[in-house]
């Protein structure tokens, strides 16, 4: 089981290291992978209040390039060099808000896994495509650029569910972890709205292997309750 907090783009390096300092102190499950992915500039924040412990910090996107003319974007290298151990690729925020397509989710994925560090690459259908029967046929094509590694995570996240307070029912998320396992043999997160309310019956179906959790992710209590209800439905 991995669970990990997708921050998106809240707090900075002090309320991070307030986050981390109280992660530390909480009742976590030990036999269950934490991961935060706060914003970049609270990156090395989270990796110093997280020394020791087993919590790994990853960002939420990454360049392909090593290093070159690229105004705002972020290597793996230079992710590597202040100690982050992985990062998040193809989130549908930047899907479809900053223009992201499949060839640049896979060159992310790529470069960030040769690069050696951990991924989470997200897939994930809109409303309009779930409506017309398509879910099927975007998930293949999303999953068709990714390549197996010992280090990458899929996350099945359907937009249509994204801090919308919608989760797809445990039926949905199931099937859809089937499908995109059939295409690679990858450990697959659900994301889309889990809270500690619903990780049970969610983290409950046997091609969960985990969660990628947004809104939730933001509060301590609520990220250490998922995290012990991804324990239990386990043990
Ligand atoms: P949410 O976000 O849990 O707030 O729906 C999930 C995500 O975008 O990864």
């Amino acid at each position: 089981m991995l669970i990990a907090g997708n921050w998106k783009m809240f707090k900075g390096p002090r309320e991070t290291g307030e986050f981390c300092r109280a992660l530390r102190e909480a009742d976590l499950p030990e036999d269950v992978d934490v991961v935060v992915c706060p914003p970049y500039v609270s990156l090395a924040e989270a990796v110093q209040a997280l020394a020791g412990t087993e919590i790994g910090v990853f960002a939420q996107n990454c360049h392909w390039e090593r290093e070159g003319p690229y105004t705002g974007e972020i290597s793996p290298a230079l992710l590597l060099e202040i100690g982050v151990y992985g990062t998040i690729v193809g989130h549908s925020e930047r899907r479809q808000l900053f223009g992201e397509t499949d060839e640049t989710v896979a060159l992310r994925a790529r470069a960030a896994l040769e690069a050696g560090l951990h991924v989470i690459a997200c897939v994930g259908e809109t409303e309009a495509e779930r409506e017309a029967g398509r879910t099927d046929e975007v998930l293949r094509r999303q999953v068709s650029v990714l390549e197996e590694d010992e280090s990458l995570v899929v996350a099945y996240e359907p937009v249509w569910a994204i801090g919308t307070g919608k989760t797809a029912t445990a039926e949905m998320a199931q099937q859809a972890h089937e499908l995109v396992k059939s295409l690679l043999d990858v450990p697959v997160l659900y994301g889309g709205s889990v809270k500690p309310e619903n990780a049970a019956e969610l983290l409950g179906q046997p091609a969960v292997d985990g969660a990628l959790v947004g809104g939730a992710s933001l509060d301590v209590e609520s990220f250490a309750a998922i995290c012990r209800a991804s324990s239990l439905v386990r043990s």
